[in-house]
């Protein structure tokens, strides 16, 4: 989907216009019988198609709300309720306009792209299915918004496709692949670690999760460093890549568990699109990702409950579930983001059931070290971009429940505070300011929910921009 400005004189077959109030509607030069026919129909938040056969007018009322970044929101499904509309005219373009000016077109674009987003690639008929629009021009946002909201979208897109792609195509080396492909493209720089030199780094929670896999681990490394950055030290991101978790020797018992299984690596997911979306913007900030990738099943080596592993900065941890295994290669992964004397740490990672049972699909579970002006920051960003922070508290308590009676550590805390023990044990690989977002909750749908699609919803990508923009 391309989204740009608008030029001056240019005309599109299909036209949006956003209003605020039904009396907007008189300033929009209708012939007597569209506006009497608009009034009557017109309703908050559905798409009114003025059929003019030539040309197709859609207006769509959106009241502002008390909150512009809820506003914001019900713009971005209205966006979304427009995508059958076109789907069923095989719309290719489209112009968006907006009669008030509470209502920003970029929103509604936002929705309406993110909303016609498909994974085609493993139909036969994928051409015939494909949503025909590829155009959207909007009338009032500058070329900057309009290239941001596009290096947004096109990053969500990235994540979602990767989200949705099995492990039958997906395995560890693969997903290196598509780090290094889609970071090429969009000017960050790549480094792919592959499972020998993960071996002599000693990054024992990674290799002991990879020892049941037929596939080897990799570790991939992208950087964005733009000439003038805001940061002298960079800004780490850190995505969970377990690109398919069968809970390894712990098999995952319960129906339908694994089900969406190949989801795991959603962090992993959100954090190259991110990058892309970093890089394509060029956005002033120094960012580093790192990216820690297996897949975790039973295998003739598994590691096994009860086994003691030495992670890669020495700390020993006693296995206790092998289906805990996310936690055991980001905090590799974590103590390796030292090197860099990060500025901040963000980990993203499909990490607890626990999170997802507490929240659903309606947020990001977040807890960390960082500042109270850096976890402001980021639920401001969550609010714009309606990935929306839930906080939760790592208390001192916690520690408590991950104590072994043999190693450093255990890698589970038992059944109270699932999502805040599971991130208390990263914090012990953290020596810098660090923040963890669980997002097992929203990372994957088992059916649509407004502008997100059923599978992989590339949650974390636009949170993480828009933080990284309100830094630059
Ligand atoms: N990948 C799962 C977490 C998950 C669950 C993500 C549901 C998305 C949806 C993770 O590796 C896991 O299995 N966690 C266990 C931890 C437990 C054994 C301490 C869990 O949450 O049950
Ligand atoms: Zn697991
Ligand atoms: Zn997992």
């Amino acid at each position: 989907m391309h989204i740009k400005v608008q030029s001056s004189g240019q005309t599109a077959l299909h036209r949006v216009i956003l209003i605020a109030k039904p009396e907007q509607l008189e300033n929009l030069k209708l012939n007597q019988a569209e506006q009497h026919y608009a009034l009557k129909h017109i309703k908050n938040g559905s798409p009114l198609l003025i059929n003019r056969y030539e040309s197709f007018l859609h207006l769509v009322q959106v009241e502002p709300q008390d909150h512009d970044y809820k506003t914001a929101e019900a713009l971005r499904r209205a966006g979304n309720m427009l995508v059958s509309t076109l789907l069923e005219l095989g719309s290719e373009s489209l112009m968006v306009g907006s009669a008030d000016e509470a209502l920003s077109p970029l929103h509604f674009a936002e929705g309406l792209s993110l909303g016609s987003y498909q994974f085609l690639k493993y139909f036969s008929d994928a051409d015939a299915r494909k949503h025909p629009l590829r155009e959207i021009y909007l009338e009032g946002p500058t070329e900057q918004e309009v290239q941001h909201l596009q290096a947004c979208v096109n990053g969500t897109s990235k994540a979602r496709d990767l989200v949705n792609e099995p492990l039958s195509f997906l395995t560890a080396e693969q997903l290196a692949a598509e780090a290094a492909r889609v970071g090429k493209e969009n000017g960050l720089s790549v480094e792919i670690m592959a499972q020998k030199k993960i071996e002599s780094l000693k990054m024992g929670g990674l290799l002991a999760v990879n020892r049941g896999s037929e596939d080897p681990a990799t570790f991939t490394v992208l950087e964005h460093k733009p000439k003038g950055a805001v940061n002298k030290r960079p800004i780490v991101l850190v995505g969970k890549g377990v690109v398919y978790d069968t809970g390894g020797m712990s098999l995952k018992s319960t129906a339908n568990s694994m089900d969406k299984m190949k989801s795991d690596m959603g962090g992993a997911a959100a954090v190259i699109g991110a990058m892309a979306a970093a890089g394509e913007a060029n956005l002033p900030v120094h960012l580093i990702a790192l990216i820690p990738a297996t897949d975790n099943r039973p295998g003739k080596n598994a590691y096994v409950p009860g086994d003691v592993i030495t992670m890669y900065d020495g700390t020993t941890v006693e296995v206790m579930n092998t289906d805990a295994e996310g936690r055991l290669l980001l905090a590799d992964a974590l103590a390796y983001a030292q090197k860099y004397d990060p500025e901040l740490v963000i980990d993203l990672a499909t990490l607890t059931g626990a999170a997802a049972v507490a929240i659903g699909k309606f947020g990001l579970v977040g807890m960390g070290t960082a500042s109270t002006p850096v976890l402001d920051a980021l639920d401001v960003a969550g609010q714009q971009s309606y990935e929306r922070l839930a906080q939760f508290p790592l208390w001192e308590e916690y520690r408590e429940l991950l104590k072994s009676p043999v190693a450093d550590l255990k890698n589970v805390g038992g059944r109270e505070g699932g999502a805040i023990t599971a991130g208390k044990f990263l914090e012990h690989f953290t020596d810098y300011p660090w923040v963890h977002l669980d997002i097992a909750g929203p990372a994957f749908l088992n059916s649509a929910y407004h502008y997100l699609p059923v599978g992989g919803t590339g949650v974390g990508v636009r949170i993480l921009f828009e933080y990284l923009k309100a830094q630059s």
